[in-house]
């Protein structure tokens, strides 16, 4: 290292290998309950709510107004029954639904995923369709999320996004998606290397989706699986995935590496999940660091390991800091 190179503010800048991180670039994650005039705040998840339909606009308005330009919606269905293949996923009055519907109208340039799972509306937590011995019955649950991401698409969303895990899954949506004439509308973003991590906590207390028994071992991936990780991610860019993402974050930068190698033409997402954005806020909080500087070396962290789209809860608080850049 010449201490020349990095001596002076452009200096400094000129060794940026990635570019850094823009609006375009921020994926805010929300929660949207069927209570339409709900505001709930989400115990492990400082600042963020469960949102009725009626207050999106209240929500994010002033988002939009500072540059926000794509949201991913989680549906949190907590007035019917939840069953075991999950019909409230796709219900066509179910929170996901009604809510692509009015943000369409309300933010006609806002770019509008959806998350495609079932864990949040099936009776047993499980990201699939079970077998009665409680394994997962593969063919059912592909063809079922098929079904929800093809209606996803049909109300509106931009990008569908499924993070079920389940093998032959992007294959089958996208079948659905070409049968619906909705594949050139609508983007596949794959929860390609997903793994089976510590960090989800405050996600499932906030969607009610913990599993009630088991885990979701035999679909996510071994924390230490980076191998499979890698066929994951060559397996979803060949069935046809048009976004690839990793998931968590800041842990798995390797393997956020290892998709720009495998897959240099794809945009690439990384998922800084719940359990990291909780760590961030405990830490700052404890008055470990600096809360800003914690959350924007994040950022720079997993751009410079290959991210093109970044999903954090962070998003409300990065377009502020992006309109107030710190000195050099
Ligand atoms: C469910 C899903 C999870 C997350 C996104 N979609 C949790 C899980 O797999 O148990 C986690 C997101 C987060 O922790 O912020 N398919
Ligand atoms: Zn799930």
């Amino acid at each position: 290292m010449t201490e020349s190179s990095i001596a002076t503010p452009l200096g400094r800048k000129l060794q940026a290998q990635a570019h850094g991180l823009t609006k375009a670039a921020l994926m805010y994650p929300i929660f949207i309950t069927d209570v339409p005039d709900a505001k709930v705040p989400l115990g492990g998840l400082p600042n963020q709510y469960r949102w009725g339909v009626d207050r999106l606009e209240e929500f994010l308005a002033p988002l939009v107004a500072k540059g926000l330009q794509s949201v991913i919606l989680f549906g949190v269905p907590e007035r019917k029954q939840k069953d075991a293949v999950g019909t409230l996923a796709d219900d066509p009055e179910g929170p996901v639904i009604t809510a692509i519907r009015k943000l369409r109208t309300l933010f006609p340039g806002l770019y509008i995923a959806a998350d495609v799972c079932l864990c949040e509306y099936t009776s047993h937590g499980h990201c699939g369709v079970l077998f009665e011995d409680g394994t997962i019955d593969n063919p059912k649950s592909t063809a079922r999320l098929a079904d929800v991401a093809v209606a996803y698409a049909a109300a509106g969303a931009h990008c569908v996004a499924p993070s079920d895990m389940m093998d032959g899954r992007i294959r089958a949506i996208r079948d659905g998606l070409v049968r619906a004439n909705l594949v050139g509308k609508t983007a596949l973003m794959s929860y390609s290397a997903k793994f089976a991590s510590s960090m989800y906590g405050p996600f499932r207390e906030a969607v009610g989706s913990a599993p009630s028994f088991g885990d979701r071992r035999c679909y996510q991936l071994p924390a230490n699986a980076r191998g499979l990780a890698r066929r994951a991610i060559q397996r979803d860019v060949k069935e046809g995935a048009d976004i690839i993402m990793v998931k968590p974050g800041m842990p798995y930068l390797d393997v956020l590496g290892d998709a720009r190698e495998l897959a240099p033409d794809h945009p690439r997402a990384v998922y800084q999940v719940s359990g990291e954005y909780s760590t961030i806020h405990a830490a700052a909080a404890a008055g470990v660091g600096d809360f800003r500087s914690f959350v924007e070396e994040s950022m720079t962290s997993m751009i410079r390991a290959g991210a093109s789209l970044i999903l954090t809860y962070f998003t409300p608080e990065l377009l502020q800091w992006l309109d107030e850049p710190r000195p050099a």
